[in-house]
């Protein structure tokens, strides 16, 4: 198929980008370069250098290479604390960006998209594990518009035939295993990331925030999933819906939970570096723990997480660190 992979050079971009070609289609990346880096473009993929609040370029995209069966909406901006002072640079990028790409979409005739959605719909958990009939209930601006946009997809469905994935990842991490990746994200604030350029001596110490948890180190537990897991999952979505004629919203997780200490004393083992800490207060927002259910998924999209071990997790994510610093 021909694919568009709107923000493909970006971290889960670049991945998903390398999963299309590895399984044969034809794809073009769409991308400002605003946090997307060019060395994660590869040769087998066309690039246009494009905006999506540019609807212009999103027309003159979608009309490229004989027209484009599918599309992977990837593009958004992602920092959760920044989303809450500037909610404006959201607004505009993540909802208006939508409203062009949708309407260019539609214009083009386009008949599927797959879109980067986020466990930040959820909010605080009622319950867990998270399973996708939990309740919706961003708790911060940036999973507001994630949600936001899975409305919109809903009704360009319903009015204009446009069926969708909608892909809510939990906490995503690590490399292509392959190492095929050479672009690092600039300026991470995640805790994987954070730990490498700790282990790469980028940074000095990584800071723990909460010790005092109510979980069995005190630290907080998340759901963290490969990269290339998450990429498979597009490619996977995309023959559903294509075989199916549906659209479909999954969670994405490992459902596995590991505390910060975990990630950290495995790092530490994997890295052979002593990655100093200490203990920070609660970062506000921060829920004690998430984890995902994925049965939808495994169901559906006969999806599997298969490398979001935290073994795994940590070694790619070092390779990838190690071979750039
Ligand atoms: C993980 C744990 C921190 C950094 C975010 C978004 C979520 C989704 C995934 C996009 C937490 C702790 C972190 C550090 C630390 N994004 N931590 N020191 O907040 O679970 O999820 O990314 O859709 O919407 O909120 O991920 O990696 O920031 O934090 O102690 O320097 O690590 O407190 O417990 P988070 P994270």
């Amino acid at each position: 198929m021909n694919i568009l992979v709107v923000g493909g050079a970006g971290y889960i971009g670049s991945h998903v980008t390398r999963e299309f070609l590895d399984r044969g289609h034809r794809v073009t990346v769409f991308d400002n370069l605003s946090s997307g880096l060019r060395e994660n473009l590869f040769s087998g993929a066309a690039f246009i250098h494009g905006d999506i609040l540019r609807y212009e370029q999103l027309v003159a995209a979608l009309g490229s290479g004989g027209g484009m069966d599918g599309l992977v909406y990837l593009a958004a901006f992602k920092a959760v604390g920044e989303s809450m002072v500037q909610p404006e640079k959201y607004s505009i990028n993540n909802i208006i960006g939508t409203v062009h790409l949708l309407n260019a979409a539609a214009a083009a005739g386009l008949k599927y998209i797959i879109f980067s959605s986020s466990a930040a719909v959820y909010g605080e958990p009622a319950y867990l594990p998270i399973d996708e009939k939990h309740p919706t209930n961003p708790e911060n601006y940036y999973g507001f518009t994630k949600l936001e946009i899975e409305k919109f997809l809903s009704w360009y469905d319903r009015l204009k035939g446009i069926r969708f994935a909608s892909l809510r990842y939990f906490n995503a991490a690590g490399y292509d295993i392959k190492g095929r990746i050479r672009g690092l994200e600039q300026n991470p604030a995640n805790l994987i990331p954070v730990i490498m350029e700790n282990a790469c001596g980028i940074r000095k110490e990584l800071q723990i925030f909460g010790g005092d948890y109510d979980t069995p180190d005190g630290t907080c537990i998340r759901d963290y999933v490969h990269v290339s897991d998450l990429a498979a999952a597009h490619a996977l979505a995309l023959d559903y819906i294509g075989r199916t004629g549906k659209s479909v919203t999954v969670n994405l997780g490992s459902e596995t939970g590991s505390s910060v200490l975990e990630v950290l004393e495995t790092a530490r083992r994997i890295t052979g570096k002593p990655i100093p800490s200490r203990p920070a207060g609660r970062r506000p927002g921060d829920p004690a723990r998430l984890t995902a259910s994925a049965a939808l998924a495994r169901e559906l999209l006969g999806w599997k997480a298969e490398y979001s071990d935290l073994e795994t997790l940590i070694k790619t994510s070092w390779n990838a660190y190690r071979s750039s610093n």
